[in-house]
């Protein structure tokens, strides 16, 4: 990655590509914005797509293709069984993570279906860094338990650690003992962790988290749906890692796990996903689901487009210049509103800018929502659809209380190579709108609340008329026209 200096001007992220393809963006007005948000169900999963201007909701299947993974697309080869698309997409696969045997899903979590299906039973633990929402609930259907054993410091929002995604190292080995090694499914670990705000963890700690795993004869899982992110870190964050090359690297981090299983909308830029795994015998027992759930052996679900894109995808993500864009956007956001005071999760890690919606709503109690609640006022307030990653995205407890989260974020992700530096100083100038006048924003409750997974379908209102007080501070800021 060249290291670019300027003469006169601050230093900036650069970017390493420019844009060939556009599409047209709008911006409606604050009051049909609110309306529009009504009709939502004060759920930014409910907007259409059309009535937002910066969306920043996911990086999932929505980040951009380079011209070699779309001319890759026409060469994809249409067959039922035997694609040679698959064939190839296999073989960079074992290239990159050393392992020959290749389950394609539809998307990451059809491989938690099938990874949890195969290994976990009623009663069983699952021991994490940190859970993601479908890869627990796969795990609790299933009749299972997630232990999340992150270091302590991971959960702190402000802080200098470079891998808060690291996991506790004497807890993971009292925890195995306390469940027994029989009763312990699998260590998942996640890399770039993405509900402590994409915190990455060095390999050191996967290092030393699957040894002991191994001595326990534990099977070892990695989840390297933001791998890209993390790779990106460890070569610049973990000293030891620095001289090696990204693909070393992540032949390393591979070689510590018997499972490695990915979300291609993420890793590889587009559309499916995947599972690797080492033991034939496992392989064998997990075919027999793909082909029940997702698709014959050689697609899962996926158009052969997509593999091929996927396939130059993982490629380009083995390049600095490539996956540095993300976290160098999101560095310059965190830092800039770090300075203004704007409680954000540090240091800035990969996928998106964390807000600390716990800091910035402390009126607003977790039972009423606050990520929920600012995640609509960003929408109400520039147009901007950023993800409730909090309480409202935890499932209840089996007594029926509300499950508190233990961090109460809002993302704004920052899909790669998507947004330009004059959007995201767009997004900063809100934000900071949006935190000098965080008095007027209020709670939210459900009006109905689905038992599973309840953040992508539910349908809330205010607790009061906040959102009508802040989008008229709003207009009488700015105008009836933006
Ligand atoms: N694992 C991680 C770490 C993820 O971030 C995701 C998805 C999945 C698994 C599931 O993959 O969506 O392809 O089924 N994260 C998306 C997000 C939804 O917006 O962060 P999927």
């Amino acid at each position: 990655m060249p290291q670019i200096t300027f003469y006169k001007h601050a230093p900036i992220p650069m970017e390493m590509h420019k844009v060939k393809i556009v599409q047209q963006l709008n911006l409606l007005p604050a009051a049909e914005r609110l309306q529009k948000m009504e009709e939502a169900g004060f759920n930014t999963f409910k907007l259409h797509n059309i009535d937002i201007f910066m969306d920043m909701l996911t990086d999932s299947g929505v980040n951009a293709m380079s011209d070699k993974m779309q001319a890759a697309m026409l060469q994809a080869d249409d067959a039922y069984a035997g694609s040679e698309t698959f064939y190839r997409m296999q073989a960079k696969l074992e290239e990159i993570f050393g392992i020959k045997h290749c389950l394609p899903t539809h998307q990451g979590r059809a491989c938690e279906n099938v990874l949890a299906s195969t290994l976990v039973k009623p009663g069983n633990c699952v021991i994490m860094n940190y859970h993601f929402t479908t890869a627990k609930a796969h795990v609790t259907r299933l009749g299972g338990h997630v232990e999340e054993l992150v270091k302590a410091e991971g959960l702190i929002g402000k802080s200098t650690l470079p891998f808060k995604g690291d996991i506790d190292l004497e807890a993971l080995e009292a925890c195995i003992q306390k469940e027994t090694p029989e009763n312990v499914a699998y260590l998942r670990i996640e890399a770039g962790t993405n509900l402590i705000g994409g915190q990455p963890i060095s390999y050191a700690n996967m290092k030393a988290a699957t040894e002991i795993a191994n001595r326990y004869g534990i099977t070892t899982i990695l989840d390297a749906s933001l791998l890209q992110d993390n790779l990106y870190f460890i070569k610049t964050r973990e000293e030891e890692m620095m001289d090696k090359s990204v693909r070393e690297i992540t032949r390393m981090i591979a070689d510590l796990f018997d499972i490695v299983y990915f979300s291609a909308r993420k890793f590889g830029f587009a559309r499916g996903g995947a599972i690797l795994v080492r033991e034939e015998s496992l392989f064998h027992e997990m075919e027999d689901l793909i082909t029940m759930f997702e698709g014959f052996l050689t697609y899962g679900g996926m158009s052969v487009k997509e593999m091929e894109a996927m396939t130059v995808g993982f490629d380009e993500s083995m390049d600095m210049d490539v996956i540095s864009q993300g976290p160098q956007f999101i560095k310059y956001c965190v830092d800039q509103l770090d300075e203004y005071g704007v409680p954000v999760i540090t240091p800035g890690g990969g996928l998106g800018a964390h807000l600390d919606a716990r800091e910035i709503l402390s009126h607003v109690p977790q039972e009423e929502y606050p990520s929920g609640a600012l995640a609509c006022a960003f929408y109400l307030c520039g147009g901007i659809r950023g993800m409730e990653r909090g309480t409202l995205s935890e499932e209840r407890n089996p007594d029926g209380s509300e499950h508190i989260a233990s961090m109460e974020l809002v993302r704004l992700a920052f899909p790669r190579r998507v947004f330009t530096l004059s959007q995201t100083e767009y997004v900063l100038d809100r934000v900071k709108w949006v935190y000098d006048h965080r008095h007027l924003i209020g709670g939210l409750r459900f009006v109905h609340e689905p038992k599973t997974l309840r953040f992508f379908n539910g349908r809330l209102e205010p607790t009061s008329d906040w959102p009508q007080k802040l989008v008229e501070a709003y207009i009488a800021d700015f105008g009836t026209e933006q």
